[in-house]
């Protein structure tokens, strides 16, 4: 693997910006499912008032981030006041009351993670899941809008990521492989490591923007309108880049010792966070700390199946952007 560490793709992929970019524009919702989305929302606003008059509604994850591809579901969080709540009996009021409209498919999954009540709005067609008081994924998902705000290219790398890994099989967290929320991560890190960089850490600038939630203060600069210049001595197109991010995660990172991390911009080893060891179910085989639970590791549902999995997903990526005379076609082909 080392023997293939290179810094420059071996051609001129230059010719690839262009259909890769019609991909990314293909890729975009178009407005009207914001206009849908936001339809659904007020509907669910309403039913959610009238039991619970002080709770409010906000949408989050691909919806709400800017890295939703169009027909994507919708994750919404239902924020209470009250923070001795118990989730399970509130998701199956929830749910009684949601499946007394014309919501369809209403259920109450109590016992999940995340637990949730899912559902289905026959009159736009959306799905979506709610949960309770997840105030933190409310907030990582402004944290991943403000950087998507400072560079375009990190909206074009991450859809063309996500839809690799969707393609290829490897966007399943229930078998082993990694969530939306982790390659978006990868990808902001990958481009704070660009020389120079594309983007920066805005959790290591001034703070413009603080909120503490379960005990864990977040904090970064969100005055992003300021940064649109950040990466302009950089003029590394979608292609290269998208080479770059597979080529790295292939024969590049150090797997063995390395975190990386969009809190501080930077490449952590795993004795810094006590993540060398399994404990548990946690094997910390390939390592992304979560930008404000810092504890928590993104790639621990990966196991030493779906690790190998990845890892041979990325090196096919980085091959095929190397030598393959069909790239667009070939990278994105169903497992
Ligand atoms: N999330 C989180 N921690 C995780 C996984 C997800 O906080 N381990 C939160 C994040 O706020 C993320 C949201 O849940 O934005 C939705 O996660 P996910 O479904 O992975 O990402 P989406 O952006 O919604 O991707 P998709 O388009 O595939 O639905
Ligand atoms: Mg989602």
């Amino acid at each position: 693997r080392n023997s293939k560490r290179q810094v420059e793709c071996r051609r001129d992929i230059s010719w690839l910006d262009a259909p890769f970019l019609a991909i990314y524009e293909s890729l975009i919702p178009a407005e009207e499912e914001k206009a849908k989305q936001n339809q659904l929302l007020t509907l669910l606003e309403k039913h959610v008032r009238k039991e619970w008059p002080n709770a409010k509604l906000y949408l989050y994850g691909s919806c709400a981030n800017t890295f939703g591809v169009s027909k994507s579901d919708i994750d919404v969080c239902l924020a209470t006041d009250d923070l001795n709540v118990n989730k399970s009996e509130m998701l199956l009021k929830l749910a009684d009351i949601l499946q007394s409209d014309n919501l369809q498919d209403v259920q109450a999954l109590t016992r999940a993670r995340v637990p949730i009540v899912k559902l289905m709005d026959p009159a736009t067609g959306i799905s979506c899941d709610i949960c309770i008081n997840n105030v933190l994924a409310v907030v990582n998902t402004k944290l991943l809008r403000d950087y998507a705000e400072i560079d375009v290219r990190l909206r074009q790398l991450a859809f063309l990521v996500k839809h690799w890994a969707k393609s290829r099989g490897v966007n399943e967290t229930y078998q082993g492989t990694l969530s939306s929320y982790a390659y978006v991560l990868m990808c902001i890190h990958f481009l704070q490591q660009r020389n120079p960089p594309i983007l920066p850490c805005l959790q290591s600038m001034k703070t413009t923007y603080a909120v503490t939630v379960d005990d864990i203060k977040c904090a970064f600069f969100d005055q992003v309108e300021r940064l649109r210049d950040f990466g302009a001595r950089n003029n590394e197109n979608i292609s290269k880049l998208l080479w770059g991010f597979f080529n790295y995660w292939a024969y590049c990172h150090d797997y063995a010792n390395h975190v990386i991390s969009v809190r501080t911009g930077c490449i952590l080893r795993k004795e810094e966070k006590d993540w060398t060891r399994r404990i548990g179910n946690d094997r910390h085989l390939i390592c992304i700390e979560d930008p404000f639970e810092t504890s928590h590791d993104l790639g621990r549902v990966v196991d030493k199946r779906s690790i190998r999995v990845l890892r041979e997903e990325f090196e096919r990526a980085a091959e095929i952007m190397q030598y393959d005379p069909n790239p667009c076609v070939t990278l994105f082909e169903p497992y």
